[in-house]
């Protein structure tokens, strides 16, 4: 059975992914300093797939820790980094926790892969590269403008890191996986994202708010030049963003890529404002949202969405659910939440 290294792997995206590759015949193993995730996770993983996952709790920042788990768990054929920190707000007060994370992490881990022969890695990037693009959908072939975050400027040096890695060394290889925005859950209810605190992300703030833990829902502006005058986002299930990494690692250890380095969009190719997801959400739930239209948000980018076909074509991968059943999921992992009592 192939090994695969998840770093990450008890958070949102990393969790999700495990599932997929355990049920794509992969062994995982992963490696999470639990800062932003809980370790109950594994037994949600466990539960869905039969399996409970080796699990290394270990701050990728220490290059010893990561050695001596690469020993341990020898044979990994290839590596998915998910870890870092995410919160744009908090990168902004806080840059050099956000450079120091993850850029040392990176680091690290490409480091120690090449001493242990693992060629091939998965990482976790983000559309965030590609700020305000003029042309929409946008293509892996946009311009990376300059990051509005520090946050966001790690995901393009990462980016950046990576690409001279894998040209310097005809060995490793590596597959950057730029998403749109992940939501949903597990249809099981057993996975689903864990927010610290007040949420930043617009579909954990409506769920919080149908059930009852937040008391209103801001709209962050109504006056952007789209249809409705809220912003548009292209909203992705984050059980099909699990498969695309399956399908990147599988691209990678086949041998099928066709640079050291490659890129690709992970969405759906569809743009939905603000209000349309609000409705959305209404019509499935059945909830009527508290909500009220507030100021803009700063650093808020008005409209953007995938051209996911490059995605669709050399990964043969395709979201496949539709934001009604995506937004299902959400609801249902918010209620699930509720009656167990779980949350940070
Ligand atoms: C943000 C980050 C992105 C990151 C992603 C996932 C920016 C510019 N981008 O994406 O880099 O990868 O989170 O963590 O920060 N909204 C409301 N009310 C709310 C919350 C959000 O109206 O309470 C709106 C926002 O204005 C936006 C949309 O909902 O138009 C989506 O917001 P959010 O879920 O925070 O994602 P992004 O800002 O797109």
């Amino acid at each position: 059975m192939k090994r695969i290294l998840v770093t990450g792997g008890t958070g949102y995206i990393g969790s999700h992914t495990v599932v997929e590759l355990i049920r794509a015949g992969y062994e995982a193993v992963i490696a999470d300093n639990l800062s932003n995730s809980e370790i109950s996770v594994l037994e949600g993983i466990e539960k869905i797939t039969g399996v409970k996952p080796a699990f290394e709790c270990i701050d990728l920042c220490d290059p010893s820790a990561l050695d001596h788990l690469l020993t341990r768990h020898g044979g990994i054929v290839a590596a998915i980094h998910f870890a870092a920190y995410k919160a744009v707000g908090e990168s902004v007060s806080q840059p050099l926790k956000y450079y120091r994370n993850n850029l040392t992490s990176l680091i690290n881990l490409l480091e120690w892969m090449s001493r242990h022969s693992i060629l091939h890695l998965v990482f976790s990037s983000s559309c965030t590269v590609y700020g305000q693009p003029e042309k929409l959908p946008v293509t892996e072939q946009a311009p990376v403008l300059p990051a509005t975050s520090p946050y966001g400027n790690t995901k393009q040096i990462c980016e950046a890191i990576i690409r001279d890695t894998a040209a310097a060394s005809e060995s490793i290889k590596s597959i950057a996986l730029r998403y749109f925005n992940p939501i949903g859950a597990h249809a099981s209810a057993l996975i689903g994202e864990l927010p610290v605190g007040i949420p930043n992300n617009l579909v954990p703030f409506i769920t919080q708010t149908a059930i009852g833990i937040r008391e209103q829902l801001s709209v962050f502006g109504n006056d952007y030049n789209t249809p409705d005058g809220s912003c548009i986002r292209d909203y992705i299930h984050v059980v099909d963003l699990a498969k695309a990494h399956v399908a990147a690692v599988e691209r990678l250890i086949g041998g099928k890529n066709k640079k050291n380095f490659e890129v690709f969009n992970l969405g759906t190719g569809r743009g939905v404002s603000v209000l349309e997801l609000i409705r959305t959400f209404e019509k499935i739930s059945g909830v009527k949202l508290n909500y009220k239209i507030a100021g803009r948000r700063e650093g808020d980018t008005e409209q953007v969405w995938a051209d996911t076909s490059f995605a669709n074509r050399e990964l043969g991968w395709k979201a496949q659910s539709t934001l009604e059943e995506t937004l299902l999921s959400a609801w249902k992992w918010e209620q699930y939440c509720r009656t167990t009592g779980n949350r940070k």
